[in-house]
């Protein structure tokens, strides 16, 4: 977090997060660019008018974001969303591969899974709903049993935030929440920036400042499957994680405060791994989740810094997401809580059938003082950027 400097602070923080975002990242020299050889380009089948709404007098719509490779990106303002990612395989053919619904009307009324949310105030779970900040204790309405998850019951992926197309690479979202919102203190706006890039990268600029100390946690809550929505299960992708350190939780799912070694344990994903390979073993962390829905402590040289985090790989169709982050942690999930009760866009989400990448700070931060701290203050910024490279090679090549 950085000190706030005076004045037109919102409209100097849109200048520099754009300039910042239409620089070229030099780190991903392995993207294979796909704007050669037999492409089969398409478009994502999503109509703007379904998304078209009024709700509680603000409008919502669906926004398309591309690269000249070839790659689109459809974003809604209702919960700052992606919709639908659309990625070569290695064979240059173009699929959708997040998990989503092609009408405002399926998020609205199916059961809510964060699907591409944007998540805050904040992401991941606050122990029974309740921590203290300067001595005061704050009580937030619980939604996962005795815990508050992904900022209460109506948390950012359930606001409309007002959208500006700034480009045909870049989509500004924002979002004020009020003090006493879902329980927690402050006025916060948070400003996120999602931009599409030439080197086929999908950047993702979180921004916000307060007026009163506050806790923040946010991510993006996409749903992977590298073959398409609807289309089986994650199991076979391979997944790597640069973490050697996990935070083990109890049966709720709330960190011990524990700080535990990944080495000799199904977490251990150091390796590229298969996600399925060690997934039914007999371990009480993957017993509690059902499967991995865990957070992973980053190998980082520098608190903050912007750096690689992990990467999942399909064998079959030779798609690879690589994760870069400037937070300290990732929950990767898979999709143990999909039951095959929602339909969306490919058709029934079954359970195992996707795979999240929440880059974020630890869950139930405002109760661990030994974990990197989520308290923003007034006159700070925050600001957090993830990256997700979508590329594609071959199983011999790294
Ligand atoms: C959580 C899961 C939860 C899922 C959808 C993930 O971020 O870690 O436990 O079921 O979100 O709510």
């Amino acid at each position: 977090m950085i000190r706030l400097l005076p004045k037109k602070i919102i409209l100097l923080l849109s200048i520099l997060i754009l300039s910042v975002s239409c620089e070229q990242a030099n780190h991903n020299g392995s993207a294979q660019n796909s704007s050669t050889a037999n492409q089969k380009r398409t478009t994502l089948n999503l109509k703007r008018s379904n998304f078209q709404k009024t709700i509680n007098g603000k409008k919502t719509n669906l926004f398309k974001l591309h690269n000249s490779n070839g790659i689109e990106v459809a974003i809604t303002n209702y919960g700052a969303r992606i919709v639908g990612i659309l990625t070569p395989d290695k064979n240059g053919n173009f699929k959708d591969i997040v998990l989503g619904h092609d009408s405002l009307d399926g998020y609205l009324n199916g059961k809510d899974n964060y699907f591409g949310a944007i998540i805050g105030r904040f992401a991941n779970r606050i122990a029974g709903g309740t921590f203290k900040l300067n001595g005061k204790t704050y009580h937030l309405p619980t939604n996962d049993g005795p815990n508050t998850l992904h900022g209460g019951p109506n948390g950012f992926d359930s606001r409309v935030w007002d959208a500006k197309k700034l480009n045909d690479q870049n989509l500004l979202l924002t979002y004020d929440s009020k003090d006493g919102e879902e329980g927690f203190p402050g006025n916060l706006k948070i400003q996120v920036l999602y931009t599409l890039r030439a080197d086929n990268s999908l950047r993702i600029e979180y921004t916000a400042i307060t007026n009163k100390e506050t806790v923040v946690n946010f991510t993006n809550h996409s749903y992977f499957n590298l073959s398409g929505p609807g289309s089986g299960k994650i199991t076979n992708d391979v997944l790597m994680i640069n973490s050697d350190k996990f935070t083990p939780t109890d049966s709720t799912q709330i960190p011990t405060g524990e700080i535990k070694p990944v080495k000799g344990t199904p977490f251990d994903f150091t390796k590229p791994t298969a996600i399925g390979k060690r997934i039914n073993e007999d371990n009480q962390q993957l017993k509690f989740a059902h499967g991995y829905d865990d957070n992973w402590i980053l190998n980082k040289p520098k608190p903050g810094m912007l750096t690689f985090a992990a990467k999942v790989y399909n064998p079959n169709n030779g798609r690879e997401i690589k994760v870069y982050t400037t937070e300290p942690g990732i929950q990767v999930y898979t999709g143990n809580y999909l039951d095959g009760s929602t339909t969306g866009i490919g058709g029934k989400y079954n359970y195992r059938s996707a795979f999240t990448l929440e880059t974020q700070h630890y869950p139930d931060a405002p109760n661990h003082s030994k974990f990197p701290s989520t308290v923003l203050k007034p006159g700070n910024i925050f600001r957090s950027i993830t990256e997700f490279y979508f590329t594609t090679r071959n199983a011999n090549q790294q």
